[in-house]
């Protein structure tokens, strides 16, 4: 099994390390060869090549099985061009591999109810969405773009674009997910403003009429935010474009007690997966032993289940994970009474020892 790693900037390199440390466990314990080769990508290649996305690195993870990523970007690079920014790295490696699904799910463990934000009333009712979130289009690729000069002032502008088969194949993505879950489908649009979703949502509900089987809501993105903190148990699969999931995936993920926790799969259809925690860099803590790496092992699971059909190993880090909150391990971002204060190191090594 071969696997492309790229460990990014910031805390990138230090959740990685934990990360390949569990993997590496699980190759022992199951008796698998894990064939693991680094590649640069953001800020660092910026600083080694001059550019986010080496042609070298798209050649590796092109030649993977699957790919796992750290984080991209940090103040060192905010002023660079536009054009090489770290973050044009990762939506470009996305792109290149026409990884158009992005898998989030994001719910509670019960042992981290206190570090949740929301009232006790709310969390006791349970948290466990699925954010299938389009990768590959929207706002985020659509042309037109650019910044120009109009009568004297300055102009920026995007385009918000959808095409029939673009969300046609997210929509199967969210309805398959739903039928091995609780079977609901939420599609977040703005279908009272935007024309584009107009046409996502006709298309999504065309895409329903083959699975009769799950049940079929639609929700303007302003209110699926406020419905999110209000009553996320009401929620099961959410599936929406590339911005809107952007924006709830992060609050999906801070409900249920730290963005530190919450892994991703981005899934297209001939190209190997690639698995990424979705918080950044967090350039202010990075080098301090401080990161969370719970949702980079965690993504680790998701590789193993995804890509490679390992559902016993990937059970196996998810049952360790549980176990290792169980026992009151917290980095800062998850502290709360009564926990127990430890770094990124202690934290990984914890993990393992559970493994
Ligand atoms: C994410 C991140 C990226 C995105 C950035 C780093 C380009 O926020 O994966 O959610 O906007 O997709
Ligand atoms: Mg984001």
């Amino acid at each position: 099994m071969k696997i492309c790693v790229m460990p990014g900037d910031g805390i990138g390199p230090e959740i990685m390390k934990q990360g390949l440390k569990v993997l590496e466990v699980i190759g022992e314990k199951f008796n698998h060869s894990f064939d693991v080769t680094e590649a640069l990508i953001g800020g660092v290649a910026i600083d080694e090549t001059g550019v986010p996305l080496p042609d070298t690195t798209v050649a590796i993870c092109k030649d993977s099985d699957a790919v796992l990523l750290g984080a991209v970007g940090g103040p060192k690079w905010d002023t660079i061009d536009p054009s090489i920014r770290p973050e044009r790295g990762l939506l470009g490696i996305r792109k290149e591999l026409a990884l158009f699904a992005n898998l989030r799910p994001a719910s509670l463990f019960p042992q981290l109810k206190d570090a949740c934000f929301l009232r006790p009333d709310i969390v006791d009712k349970g948290i466990d969405v699925m954010v299938v979130r389009e990768l590959t289009g929207g706002i985020y690729f659509g042309e037109p773009r650019g910044t120009t000069v109009e009568n004297g002032e300055r102009v920026g502008f995007n385009t918000m674009i959808y095409r029939e088969h673009e969300i046609k194949r997210i929509a199967i993505v969210a309805f398959e997910a739903a039928r091995k879950r609780d079977k609901r489908v939420c599609s977040v649009d703005k279908a009272n403003v935007l024309d584009v979703s107009r046409v996502w949502r006709e298309i999504v509900i065309e895409v329903a009429a083959d699975y009769p089987d799950v049940e079929l809501t639609h929700m303007y993105v302003d209110n699926a935010a406020m419905q999110l903190v209000r009553d996320p148990s009401q929620f099961d699969v959410i599936v929406t474009g590339n911005l809107f999931g952007d924006i709830l995936s992060d609050e999906a993920a801070v409900i249920t007690g730290s963005i530190g926790m919450l892994p991703s799969a981005s899934l297209g259809e001939n190209n190997p997966g690639l698995f990424e925690p979705i918080h950044g860099s967090a350039p202010d803590i990075a080098g301090h032993d401080k990161a969370n790496p719970l949702a980079t092992i965690l993504s680790i699971a998701m590789m193993l289940r995804y890509s490679f059909d390992l559902t016993v190993e990937a059970e196996c880090i998810e049952a360790a994970v549980e176990k290792t909150l169980s026992q009151g391990l917290r980095t800062g971002d998850i502290m709360d009474e009564g926990g127990k204060l430890v770094g990124c190191i202690e934290m990984g090594e914890a993990v393992l020892a559970n493994i």
